[in-house]
């Protein structure tokens, strides 16, 4: 699977994943205009949409077993994984409110609090938490109550949230490479993970598969935060469509304070290899599992 092929994927699955979340955002009733258009301004510009890309392509990998006939997924799966984008995007709008890394720029754009102001950007991420678990509990074949769990796990004050906690506590002391290692694992490797546990779990995957799935996803988790943090070292706000060097001026705990960029991206390569090995175990053979894997690989080769 060469990386044209990768990006070329990507960027459809992309386009398809934008097209439903405008669509599914639409259809619910009620939101207050200036909401609405906060949310919006959040959810339907831009980003990579990696969480749902990789619901989808583990739901089609799964599905299609060792046939090269991949189905697409069903509007209910595809609801799934625009749920998580939603919880995903709630966890960017707050983290770069001004209590938290105060940042202004997100995808791209000013960031929903800037767009807005604070109190709407903070009502916004609320708006789409709610919504991105509605999304997820409207799956189909009566797995959405375990796949609603687990998501709420890993956003919630054990995962996502109390990693975000961590991170804030962590700002401008010194942290060993063991603590940035339980913050990644928590702010960022949480939600990786149940994408890909989300998909298997639609897909009637048993519990051996979700089990390896877990560790290739947590593995995979703390190589994406750790190349997010060499990009903010070493990338420019033009390709990342956010400020760059933030994570350096607050005193972020990474490991690049913890051990320098060197080993950082030592430690981001081995977990990352460590993942796509994993991965790979799981997967049978179709053009659905081979994107699954090339996407694995460029969760951390993103910032080689
Ligand atoms: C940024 O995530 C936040 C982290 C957990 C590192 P992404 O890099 O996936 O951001 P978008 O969704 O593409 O904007
Ligand atoms: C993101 O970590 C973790 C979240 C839960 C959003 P960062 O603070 O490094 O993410 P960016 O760099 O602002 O996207
Ligand atoms: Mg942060
Ligand atoms: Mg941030
Ligand atoms: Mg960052």
């Amino acid at each position: 699977m060469g990386s044209i092929d990768l990006q070329e994927a990507l960027s459809r699955a992309k386009g398809e994943v934008d097209h439903a979340l405008a669509g599914f955002l639409a259809e619910e009733e009620g939101i207050p205009e200036r909401l609405r258009q906060a949310m919006a301004h959040s959810l339907l510009g831009g980003g990579k949409r990696l969480r749902p890309i990789l619901v989808l392509w583990t739901w089609q990998a799964l599905m299609a077993g060792d046939s090269a006939d991949v189905p697409a997924p069903p509007a209910d799966v595809l609801r799934a994984a625009c749920g998580l984008e939603c919880l995903h995007t709630y966890s960017l709008i707050h983290d770069d409110l001004p209590a938290m890394d105060d940042d202004v720029l997100r995808r791209g754009r000013p960031t929903c609090h800037v767009a807005f102001d604070e109190a709407t950007a903070i009502l916004a991420g609320d708006g789409l938490q709610a919504l991105g678990f509605n999304w997820l509990a409207r799956a189909a074949g009566g797995r959405a109550a375990e796949v609603v769990a687990e998501a709420a796990a890993a956003v919630g004050p054990a995962g996502m949230v109390g990693g975000q906690q961590l991170d804030l506590d962590a700002e401008g002391s010194r942290v060993g490479p063991d603590e940035v290692t339980r913050i990644h694992r928590l702010k960022t490797g949480a939600l990786i993970t149940v994408s890909l546990l989300a998909g298997a779990r639609l897909a009637g995957a048993k519990a051996s598969s979700l089990a390896t799935l877990e560790r290739a996803g947590q593995a995979l988790g703390l190589a994406f935060q750790g190349a997010d943090d060499l990009l903010d070292l070493e990338g420019d706000a033009g390709s990342l469509g956010k400020t760059p060097g933030k994570d350096q001026a607050a005193g972020k705990a990474t490991w690049i304070r913890a051990l320098g960029a060197d080993e950082a991206r030592q430690i981001t390569t081995e977990y990352g290899r460590t993942g796509c090995g994993i991965l790979v175990e799981v997967l049978p053979s179709n053009p659905a599992a081979g994107l699954l894997q090339a996407l694995a690989a460029f969760l951390w080769q993103r910032a080689a």
